[in-house]
């Protein structure tokens, strides 16, 4: 965790509307590039508008989760500093086009998204996976650990929630690595809801289980992704844990550099991100809870969400845009 050497100040609420822009320009910068197969071509366009976007706001921005390290990306690189520099400091999270591939093959749930949190306050989380557990508001606190089974998570989930386990749902990344996760998932009796990739949606879908049907997410994802993710659930309120996972000592040297000092800790929730935190994320394919980017005639329509921690307040934004004027 980086350390904690700034006040606990909110974030200035006009932010709130800023930040939306700030996605809606990448998604419709990526959506232009939906389903032709091209996932650098749509990374970087996002990456440009997103990027073009930052620029603008009044605040002093440093990019503390981005496109990775400064000699492999040339834009939103890790301690790259956004904004006109004329406002308040803040630590950035932000992935411009979260689900390439899916952008690519205009499949389900990609999105735009990005967190803003006082200096400090997000995990420095290197480019190495996590293992991650989430679920939505409404349960008492330590219903789920990372390290109790699937099916003690699973039956905690259902006693609670008030179900069988046969009722309960779990997002996982369709992935060869989660294979025994999926076994002992359905051993249970519960269901499993695969998704090809994206699990920054996936974690938010916990969030309303009414309309995606999914009531816990499991296992092993980007780290980056991780504080993101957990960033929205600060916002929404829910449970997440997650524990990085290293294949190398160099990976665990290199996070030593970025403030990890046990490489076996276990994070929670609040100290994935901490604060006031802002948070936003607009569809760039349809999804679950976010329709994807709408091109019709000469006006785009987009749909976001924007999330903030000290109030709790998720604001919906369908927004439509004039081709020609801004989203040029
Ligand atoms: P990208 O947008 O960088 O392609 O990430 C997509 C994603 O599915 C993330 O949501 C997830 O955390 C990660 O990739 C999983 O990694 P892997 O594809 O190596 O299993």
């Amino acid at each position: 965790m980086a350390e904690n050497n700034s006040e606990d100040l909110d974030l200035d609420r006009i932010l709130s509307i800023e930040i939306a822009r700030v996605t809606e320009r990448a998604a419709v910068a990526a959506a232009k590039l939906r389903g032709r197969g091209d996932e650098k071509a749509a990374d970087q366009v996002a990456v440009d508008a997103m990027r073009t976007e930052l620029n603008k706001l009044n605040i002093s921005g440093t990019i503390v989760i981005g496109e990775g390290e400064r000699d492999e990306a040339p834009m939103l690189y890790i301690g790259e500093e956004v904004g006109t520099k004329n406002g308040p400091e803040l630590d950035i999270a932000l992935d411009p086009l979260e689900g390439t591939t899916i952008c690519a093959k205009n499949m389900p749930n990609s999105l735009a998204v990005i967190a803003f949190a006082n200096k400090g306050k997000l995990l420095y989380a290197p480019d190495v996976y996590m293992d991650k557990i989430a679920i939505g508001p409404g349960y008492p606190e330590g219903t789920i650990s990372i390290d109790a089974t699937p099916a003690e998570n699973l039956a905690a989930v259902a006693k609670h929630k008030g179900v069988e386990i046969g009722q309960v749902c779990a997002c996982i990344l369709d992935r060869p690595r989660h294979a025994k996760l999926i076994a002992d998932v359905r051993a249970c009796g519960a269901a499993v809801r695969l998704i090809g990739d994206g699990d920054v949606a996936g974690v938010i879908y916990t969030t309303d289980s009414e309309e995606t049907g999914i009531d816990i997410y499991m296992g092993t994802g980007g780290a980056p992704e991780g504080v993101l993710a957990a960033a929205a659930l600060r916002c929404t309120g829910g449970q997440m844990q997650g524990r990085l996972l290293f294949k190398s000592q160099d990976q665990i040297d290199r996070a030593a550099t970025m403030g990890v000092s046990d490489p076996n800790k276990v994070y929670d929730l609040t100290e994935l991100a901490s604060g006031d935190v802002m948070f936003a994320a607009t569809g760039v394919t349809d999804g679950d809870m976010l329709q994807g980017v709408r091109f019709k005639g000469n006006a785009i329509s987009t749909h976001t969400f924007v999330m903030r921690s000290s109030t709790g307040t998720v604001r919906e934004i369908k927004a439509t845009h004039r081709e020609g004027q801004k989203f040029a």
